[in-house]
């Protein structure tokens, strides 16, 4: 299922891409400048803490209330400090995004080290850069099959102990962040790529189905005005998981269950071919009313020693810009988050061996084609 990097009909783009790229090395990329460079000997010289003014930012190409975010509060897969205490990392943030997901900070391993024990520090952290940013959260995830701490994963609970477990977290998680985390992801990759509930996740098989819907509710309850999605992976192309999304929430809705919105990740790889029905898949869920956003994009690529060549940049260039072409399409695709700010530290070397280069930005935080054609078919705005 390989597919071909150039097609006939991207050579448009192609011809924009490049000129694009090669009018941002002529004007020195708009002030900013690569965040490492070689001195006289040839050696490489520590990272200055860098750049950034790229204008316009993401953030401003966008159309008013459009939400173009990224994650912070990650680095877990690295087992080291979180990017975002790294300077330059930190100013892309700041300056080109306009909402902040927690890439690993509000998941239950990090919240809940013990049963008895909440540490939100990370979280907070996450939360109090953002509104000093003046930045939207999102909150990721509340029901999900992975990252749960061990004390749950390995503990034996009744199915009304496992009820009440995830009522508390809810509350106590949601509420504490009442009015600064704009949207959950409550429930997280419920569903296989067949379209069957997932066994793996421990509240859907002691409590089956029913367990969604309740999470929903006690979110509501928490913080009436959160927005709230159900979110996976896989959904940007029809088939059996996006109907048993359609139809979960047709029921969840039936219901009177107060869901806002899907979540569709967008972890897209370049050997998979782009996602041509993305905007159809985009439509069918606005067509049951609600939000939807791609909350988690990287497109990734086979690497080599070499590092990516030019075509395989403008290759991925062409898949930003047609996601951010199906979102601007449906006026209910309310945001796109990128699941990183760069190739330094992105989750996909560490989870896809032979994959990389997934990012706007790459390991020297220097934008590559994708954030040219990312920022421009943003610009052009609603279709
Ligand atoms: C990933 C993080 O990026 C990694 O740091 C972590 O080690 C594993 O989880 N889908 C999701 C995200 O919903 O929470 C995952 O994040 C990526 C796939």
């Amino acid at each position: 299922m390989t597919a071909p990097v150039t097609r006939p009909e991207s050579r448009a783009f192609f011809a924009l891409a490049a000129a694009a790229v090669v009018g941002l090395v002529m004007s020195g990329l708009g002030g900013c400048t690569p965040a490492s460079s070689s001195d006289d000997d040839g050696a490489t010289a520590s990272p200055t803490p860098a750049p950034v003014a790229l204008e316009p930012t993401l953030a401003d190409a966008a159309p008013d209330g459009f939400f173009v975010g990224v994650t912070t509060g990650g680095g877990g897969h690295l087992g080291g400090p979180s990017p975002q205490d790294d300077p330059a990392n930190a100013e892309l943030v700041a300056a080109q995004f306009s909402s902040v997901t927690p890439e690993n900070a509000a998941k239950w391993e990090v919240l809940r080290p013990a049963q008895d024990t909440f540490d939100f520090d990370a979280f907070d952290a996450v939360v109090e850069a953002a509104e000093a940013n003046g930045q939207r959260v999102r909150g990721h995830t509340l029901l999900w099959h992975s990252q749960n701490p061990a004390w749950l994963k390995s503990g034996t609970f009744t199915p009304d102990q496992m009820r009440e477990l995830l009522h508390e977290h809810i509350a106590t998680v949601v509420g504490r962040y009442a009015g600064r985390v704009a949207a959950w992801d409550v429930a997280n990759e419920i569903f296989t790529d067949e379209g069957v509930l997932r066994q793996e996740n421990p509240f859907i098989a002691a409590l089956g189905v029913g367990i969604v819907g309740d999470a929903i509710r006690w979110a509501h309850e928490a913080d009436p005005e959160a927005k709230l999605f159900l979110n996976d992976f896989d959904v940007e192309t029809p088939g059996p998981k996006v109907d048993a999304y359609l139809a979960l929430i047709a029921d969840l809705q039936a219901q009177g269950v107060p869901i806002d919105g899907m979540g569709l990740q967008g972890h897209l790889s370049t050997q998979y071919g782009r996602p041509k029905q993305l905007q159809s898949v985009i439509e069918k869920f606005a067509a049951l009313d609600l939000d939807v956003e791609i909350t988690e994009l990287d497109v990734r690529m086979p690497v080599s020693g070499d590092g990516p060549s030019k075509a395989d940049l403008l290759g991925q260039a062409q898949y930003y810009a047609d996601v951010a072409a199906a979102c601007m399409a449906v006026e209910r695709c309310t945001g796109i988050t990128v699941w990183g700010v760069s190739d330094k530290n992105s989750w996909v070397p560490f989870t896809f061996p032979g994959e990389g280069a997934a990012l706007m930005f790459d390991e020297d935080l220097a934008p590559k084609p994708a954030f040219e054609a990312f920022r421009e078919t943003l610009a052009e705005g609603r279709g």
